[in-house]
């Protein structure tokens, strides 16, 4: 398949996706059987993981979609990273970050830091795909959908330049 300059090929098919999806549904709502979960959801790749997810939870739960926006100060030099959207009150609270995607981690550490400013009473990592080979982050996904090469991967989210996010399945750059 072609999407603008690049070609891709079927690396996960929607089935897979959906039987890992329900599978890790069933673990979480099993963890937290009888506490109750606040859900971040990560804007925007993590759109359809999140909503078939939260299809198969059963423990009592609550979504909240966020993003991560960074913005040039007028006072300081460089950029500097905020969290936009949240619309529930972490404080004391057992939270759930969804991603689609822990590459180098480098966003997932900062999307925990401003997590845990927010007084969290836990807190824990769900992505669906996880490539351990380039990650250099400090904290670790204890929920993981698929661990997957370094290669690039579009589809069901996730984009290339905006474009794959409606697919079903999972592609992967054809080198
Ligand atoms: P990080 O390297 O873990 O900070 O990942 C940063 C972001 O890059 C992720 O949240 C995704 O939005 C994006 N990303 C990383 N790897 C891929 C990929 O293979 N395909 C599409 N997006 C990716």
């Amino acid at each position: 398949m072609q999407i603008l300059d690049k070609s891709f090929e079927v690396f996960i098919t929607g089935d897979e996706i959906q039987k890992e999806v329900k599978s890790l549904g069933e673990t979480i709502s099993e963890d937290y059987a009888d506490k109750e979960v606040v859900f971040v959801a990560v804007l925007n790749g993590a759109f359809m993981f999140a909503a078939d997810l939260m299809k198969t939870i059963t423990c009592d739960s609550a979504i909240s979609f966020v993003k991560m926006s960074s913005y040039h100060g007028t006072q300081s030099k460089g950029s500097v990273d905020e969290l936009i959207g949240l619309n529930i009150d972490l404080k004391d609270k057992h939270v759930i970050i969804i991603e689609d995607i822990v590459d180098t981690g480098i966003t997932i550490d900062k999307i925990v830091s401003f997590i845990e400013s927010h007084g969290v009473a836990s807190m824990r990592i769900c992505t669906l795909l996880f490539k351990p080979s380039s990650f250099q982050g400090k904290n670790y996904p204890e929920y993981v959908g698929f661990s997957i090469p370094d290669a690039f991967v579009v589809g069901y989210g996730l984009d290339y330049d905006e474009k794959g996010r409606n697919l079903d399945a999972i592609y992967q750059i054809r080198n």
